[in-house]
């Protein structure tokens, strides 16, 4: 009978050790008994990247990477995206459960209700740069919720999470639209509290001169696929964010703001934008073949929306965005950087380059085509990820509080600079250049 353990053999000592296997992991604080003697700290492991490293149990999202599976709570995306509404899914995500019918209506209507901002939010964010990127508002905006809810400090209460948690979904379209009004100039659009979810988010975006918004039912559906694709990831960047940031109970609207930060960079959650912006510069589906051969040729040039830490198959979320597309160009008319993105997908899945490492297209590799055949800036492409990761945030946050087992995320290094030295006074020290010749820090021990 095998047993679910790993026997290793430290050979610095020749001592061994059994550790126990649970779920196919190892306990890295049972590594710490292995010492070479008594003033040995212990046995470390090394993952940047955490490439190798569970931080946490979670119930939320499963993926199978090699599959191209991706299920919330046990659903498959691409059957949910077929029948449910995002905020029946982010009932799903939050609680566990689909929501009853009577659950889903008391649900919504909590979320509608919230969906106001406080009118010195309008203020401040009218006091951004002109051209502020919508992001770096949402971010700071989300961030300073926390002044007007100081009761959110109180994450070990669950009525008062609650509570936010719901705001912070509410409010979210609403910050998003603002920061783009503003970028635009245009005047803020109070909330629809009688359009659905995305059709209020396309009133707050689109609405002009007339008296009410009516959104195109075709486009708001596609945001509700798009917001339901983007709803959790699992231990993604800007998941690992907020568990972070959580872990030293900070309030929900920092830790959001922190993942939302995560979510920002070009190799996360601004890679829908970086997509568009290397479409538009490849300008030719002519111009594929050269720009290929430059990605391959080793310069650190990225096909961006391809790739993805997990999934080694097509990406469960891109096969669904791309049918989704074809809906929406018959609404939209079709992007003329479709073509293009059509001619680098097929060059790059026949390439050895690309089949070798196993890069195929991401979500994001469609989903900025969409949005911008909607009408969004390529700039409002992230804080469309941004909302609907809200309530993966916010589960993974809810879930990380509830869990005995974690504590204030802190991890270890391998110090590499220098042994104690002594102390120059300023009027003989070496300027950097000179410091330059001097012996180099010592490596680690
Ligand atoms: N284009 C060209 N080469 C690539 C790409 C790409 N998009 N992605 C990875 N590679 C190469 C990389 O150069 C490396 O090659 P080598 O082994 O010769 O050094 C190999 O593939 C492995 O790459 P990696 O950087 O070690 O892989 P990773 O798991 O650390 O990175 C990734 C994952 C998503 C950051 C990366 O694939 C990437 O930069 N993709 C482009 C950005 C992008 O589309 N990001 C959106 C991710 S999906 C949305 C989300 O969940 O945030």
């Amino acid at each position: 009978m095998p047993k679910d353990s790993l026997t290793i053999t430290d050979n610095r000592t020749g001592k061994t050790y059994e550790v126990p296997v649970t779920d196919g992991t190892i306990r890295a604080m049972d590594l710490r008994q292995m010492r070479v003697d008594e003033q040995d700290f212990g046995l470390m492991s090394y993952d940047p990247a955490y490439m190798n490293t569970a931080a946490c149990r979670s119930s939320i999202t499963f993926i199978d990477g090699d599959k191209g599976i991706l299920r919330y709570r046990g659903y498959d995306v691409a059957e949910l995206a077929e029948k449910s509404t995002y905020l029946e899914v982010a009932y799903l995500v939050l609680h566990g459960e689909l929501p009853t019918k009577a659950e889903l209506t008391s649900f919504s209507n909590e979320v509608t209700t919230h969906t106001f901002l406080h009118e010195n939010v309008r203020n401040f964010i009218s006091g951004f740069r002109y051209d502020a990127h919508p992001m770096g508002v949402l971010i700071g905006t989300c961030g300073a919720l926390s002044t007007f809810y100081p009761e959110s400090k109180e994450v070990k209460d669950a009525t008062i999470r609650r509570m936010q948690v719901v705001r912070l979904m509410a409010k979210m379209p609403t910050i998003a639209a603002w920061s783009y009004r503003h970028s635009m100039g245009f005047p803020f659009v109070y909330p629809d509290n009688s359009l659905s979810y995305p059709g209020n988010l396309l009133s707050m975006m689109k609405k002009m001169a007339e008296e009410k918004y009516e959104p195109n039912p075709i486009i708001e559906r596609a945001l509700d696929v798009l917001f339901i694709m983007h709803a959790d990831h699992e231990q993604n960047c800007s998941t690992t964010a907020i568990r972070t940031v959580g872990s030293s109970l900070v309030d929900p609207y920092s830790a959001v703001a922190g993942a939302a930060a995560a979510l920002y960079g070009p190799l996360h959650g601004g890679a829908n934008e970086a997509v568009l912006r290397m479409l538009s510069q490849i300008g030719s589906v002519k111009n594929v073949p050269d720009f290929i051969a430059e990605v391959k040729s080793g310069n650190d040039k990225r096909l961006m929306g391809f790739g993805h830490r997990v999934y080694k198959s097509y990406d469960p979320r891109a096969k669904v965005i791309k049918k989704l597309a074809d809906e929406v160009f018959q609404v939209t008319g079709r992007s003329p950087l479709l073509d293009i993105a059509l001619e680098l997908e097929k060059y790059a899945l026949n390439d050895e380059y690309f089949v070798k490492r196993k890069l195929y297209p991401n979500v994001d590799f469609y989903s900025g085509l969409i949005y911008q055949a909607i009408g969004f800036p390529v700039d409002m492409f992230p804080v469309l990820f941004a909302i609907p990761r809200t309530v993966g945030w916010l589960a993974q946050w809810e879930e990380l509080l509830a869990d005995n087992e974690q504590k204030i995320a802190r991890p270890r290094q391998i110090y590499t600079g220098y042994d104690e030295r002594k102390y120059v006074a300023v009027e003989r020290r070496m300027s950097a250049s000179h410091a330059a010749h001097a012996p180099s820090a010592p490596q680690a021990k």
